[in-house]
């Protein structure tokens, strides 16, 4: 087959290095991919958002399947446009794909449905925002309904801090019209995990579990990121929680999905708060989660092409999935200043080295190839992974590569996996 990868992430490097592995996969393309993506697929310069470059590249090369990384194309219409010219994909419809693009639209499938999740409100008036803070009290949290790369969500300590959100989302524009509208809704105290789910339109297929950290520094402080790092298998889903997490969540959802008339296929990653054993969700998103993809590509030994053209196509009930009994990690290696303002174009040195210690393979994001030479021009820029037979010894494994990686103008948190290692003390 011939196989387009869109995005130019680390889980896109993920995705293509797991495709490229498929004796399935005869030519893979990227695009845009980045240096490392450039080592097992050949890297097109078209656009992830570049629905009408995307398609007429696809047709012009017959491209046999089509896997969409990034929300983005997803939000704009790729899938539609592609499946029109009759090239498969793998992603949800753009109908489809308002469970991540509109939080008011996810929210309110949850309550039409009965998913568990926090009490809302979905406001367009400020002043009525305003009034349902002053009656719910703080904590409280405040989100964007739109798209606003993983930033606009506000974790409110006092109602002040809630107010003045929703005056720079609703008045201010902050997040242009992402914020015309806003979900208010309870704050969740727990333990978040990513859960991850193949789907065809009917049949759902549970992946394994993995758990993010999106706090930018050491001891979850800091700034939310779009995730500094992850590690597969996440303890606190027991079979039993992963069960009754299709069962109550994923499995209604994707029934609801039916029933509104937008069939939902692709990979649907909900992001869950647990508590006393119980999951709520936090939001549903329409992708694979970045860094959660790079272990979990790390740990599959079944061949990714078969799994992601059946959930295109609708055959997803065929398909088993067998996974690496080994635990992996993955270390973010970022532009000091992530995820704020940061510099693009220091060197980085050793990946070779690194590439080559025990259990290793670094994923890139933010780079780019000059003469030769790995240029940093992201934020987030190198997702170091590792398996090894616990999440201990791939933490270990992992930080051993970090630490061979000449790159001073990065950084990354030193304690990637901590809750696992605590939780195993
Ligand atoms: P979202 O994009 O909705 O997942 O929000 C980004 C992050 O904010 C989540 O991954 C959580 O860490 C946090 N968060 C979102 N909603 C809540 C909530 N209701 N209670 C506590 N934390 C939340
Ligand atoms: N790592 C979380 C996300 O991809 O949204």
């Amino acid at each position: 087959m011939k196989i387009l990868v869109v995005g130019g992430g680390g889980r896109e490097h993920s995705l293509s290095w797991a495709i490229a592995k498929s004796p399935k996969c005869e030519k893979l393309f990227c695009a845009p991919g980045n240096a490392g993506i450039a080592e097992v697929a050949e890297c097109v310069a078209i656009s992830g958002e570049d629905v009408a470059g995307l398609v007429a590249f696809a047709k012009d090369k017959a491209i046999d399947l089509v896997i969409v990384g990034p929300e983005a194309p997803l939000v704009l219409g790729l899938v539609d446009a592609l499946e029109t010219e009759g090239i498969k994909a793998f992603g949800p419809s753009a109908a489809a794909a308002e469970l991540e693009g509109s939080k008011a639209f996810m929210k309110d499938l949850f309550a039409k449905y009965n998913i568990p999740t926090a009490a809302y409100g979905r406001f367009t008036d400020y002043e009525e925002a305003v009034a349902y803070v002053r009656d719910q009290g703080a904590p409280i949290v405040v989100k964007a309904s739109g798209l606003a790369a993983g930033k606009g969500v506000i974790l409110a300590q006092t109602e002040d801090e809630a107010i003045n959100a929703l005056d720079q989302m609703m008045n201010n524009k902050s997040f242009g019209d992402a914020g015309d509208e806003v979900v208010v809704e309870k704050f969740l105290e727990g333990e978040e995990v990513s859960f991850f789910a193949l789907v065809d339109g009917e049949t759902a297929l549970p992946l394994i579990s993995a758990q993010d950290h999106k706090a930018a520094y050491d001891g979850d402080k800091g700034p939310n990121t779009g995730g500094m790092g992850a590690y597969s298998p996440a303890p606190v889903v027991t079979p039993e929680l992963a069960q009754e997490i299709m069962d109550t969540i994923i499995q209604p959802t994707i029934d609801g999905m039916v029933a509104e008339g937008c069939p939902y296929k692709g990979v649907l990653f909900a992001g869950l708060m647990i508590k006393d054993g119980k999951p709520k969700t936090l939001e549903f998103n329409v992708r694979f989660g970045d860094p959660e993809c790079q272990v979990l590509m790390a740990r599959l030994q079944s061949d990714l092409v078969e799994a992601l053209e059946a959930a295109a196509t609708g055959t997803l009930s065929e398909i088993e999935l067998t996974w690496r009994e080994e635990a992996a990690l993955v270390v973010v290696m970022a532009a000091k200043g992530y995820p704020g303002a940061y510099e693009k174009g220091s060197e980085i040195k050793n990946l070779d080295h690194a590439n080559a210690l025990e259990g290793v393979t670094v994923f890139h994001a933010g780079t780019k190839d000059e003469d030769g030479k790995i240029l940093a021009v992201g934020g987030r820029v190198l997702g170091v992974t590792a398996l090894g037979s616990d999440v201990e010894q791939a933490q270990s494994r992992a930080y051993k590569a970090v630490d061979a990686i000449d790159w001073d103008e990065g950084f990354c948190r030193r304690d990637i996996g901590w809750r696992a290692i605590t939780r195993n003390e």
